[in-house]
């Protein structure tokens, strides 16, 4: 039976890289009916909403999407770009991927970050001596996608309401009681016990279906007593009563940073809130490539969305021939495959990514430390297609 998978190709170089994604797709032996939802800049310029409401539906429907990238602009700007016929009609740009995760309370986002043997952008750190050391970085980021610091609970000049409850807090009394209202902003950082739960135990059950060996609570829990103190506590819980044989630790996301570059390797599962999954998961990506090899799910209950970490790229976007890595997009993909248990293909497709790049002859601009400019292809650069072209021919 052939599967309905919704593409999203949205703005800018995301339609180039699912393109070529799902001919990946297509050579690998996947079987799917590809049906394309409308998101991103065209759709919020001439209806006044990057994420219409048949997009929605198609995904209530099929369930699983396959997003590219779209392009966000602030609100002034974004306003100015409308037809002109919907000017004036109180239309609000919003981020329409941040509009499907909370639609879809896709709560549960997963990046992983492994070395590719060869990778000319693998970090490097010096050992003893003069060693020179290529750490290999085996790591899944755990981030909870639809609270915390990006919940957008905020206010600058508070309502009184939130104003006299703040003023409830000793800390707030003794620190900013003195400050005109005016001048306070505040953005909460809220944390649910149902969702931080659920990204837990994503986090064990993929550490254990994977055969990862510790799963590392990274947030703050010693100065952010009551998130990030929750999120820990629960974490002892569940390994204790559900995952005796998984190691559990906790680092602080300042220290985590600072031993990105020392000891990246001994990590596994990295669970975290949203902020900080989301500088963490960053802070790997770099050891391993960066934003051309950044792949990432986002998961509810019901719907799930794949999509690489990188944005539109408006920069490439109008190039003849396009430049950019379409890897990031393809292990998107394979997270997929894997979700919808197809994983025999993945594996397939993975191990002929692993080979492109470990035999070196095909690397797209980024892995030659070129500037993104049209010509890297006249200087022996692989074009997107062309590197798509030698995936499937490693199949
Ligand atoms: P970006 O990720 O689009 O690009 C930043 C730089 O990273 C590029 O100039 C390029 O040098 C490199 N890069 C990105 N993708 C690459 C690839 N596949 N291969 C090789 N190099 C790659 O981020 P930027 O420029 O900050 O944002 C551009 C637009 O994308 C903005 O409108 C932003 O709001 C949006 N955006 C959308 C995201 C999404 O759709 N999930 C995520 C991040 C940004
Ligand atoms: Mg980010």
């Amino acid at each position: 039976m052939k599967r309905n998978i919704i593409t999203l190709p949205g703005d800018g170089i995301g339609r180039t890289v699912l393109d070529e994604t799902i001919r990946v797709l297509d050579k690998a032996g996947f079987e799917a009916e590809y049906i394309e939802g409308d998101i991103g800049w065209e759709f919020w310029k001439s209806e006044g909403n990057p994420l219409p409401d048949r997009t929605i539906e198609l995904l209530e429907k099929h369930k699983i999407g396959l997003f590219g990238a779209i392009t966000s602009k602030p609100k002034d700007e974004a306003t100015a770009e409308l037809d002109p016929s919907l000017k004036d009609k109180g239309y609000i740009y919003s981020s329409p991927i941040v509009g499907l995760r909370q639609h879809f309370n896709l709560d549960v986002c997963i990046r992983p970050c492994h070395t590719y043997k060869g990778n000319p952008l693998n970090f490097i750190r010096r050992g003893k001596g003069e060693a020179i050391e290529e750490p290999l970085v085996d790591v899944v980021i755990f981030r909870q996608n639809t609270e915390g610091l990006y919940g957008g609970v905020e206010w600058t000049n508070p309502p009184d309401q939130v104003y006299e409850a703040l003023a409830t807090h000793p800390r707030f009394i003794k620190n900013f009681k003195h400050v005109p209202k005016e001048e306070l902003s505040v953005s909460t950082r809220i944390f649910t016990k149902k969702a931080t739960e659920r990204i837990l135990r994503a986090a064990f059950g993929y550490a254990e279906k994977y055969g990862y060996k510790n799963v590392t609570v990274c947030e703050k829990p010693n100065v952010i007593r009551e998130t990030s103190g929750m999120m820990y506590k629960l974490a002892q819980e569940i390994q204790r009563t559900d995952y005796p044989g998984i190691e559990l630790w906790n680092t602080n996301i300042d220290a985590q940073m600072m031993w990105l570059t020392k000891n990246p390797e001994i990590y596994g599962v990295i669970v975290a809130g949203n902020m900080f999954g989301d500088i963490v998961s960053d802070g790997f990506a770099g050891l391993i490539g960066g934003l051309g090899f950044a792949c990432s799910a986002n998961l509810g209950e019901d719907v799930a969305v794949f999509e690489p970490t990188h944005g539109s790229a408006p920069k490439y976007a109008d190039f003849e021939t396009s430049i950019v890595n379409p890897i990031a997009m393809i292990e998107s993909a394979c997270m997929m495959l894997d979700h919808i248990g197809e994983y025999d293909i993945a594996k397939k497709i993975r191990k002929s990514v692993s080979t492109v790049i470990e035999e070196g002859k095909v690397k797209t601009y980024d892995m030659m430390k070129m500037a993104g400019k049209p010509d890297v292809t006249d200087n022996g650069a692989a074009s997107t297609s062309q590197m798509a072209d030698a995936i499937i021919a490693n199949l």
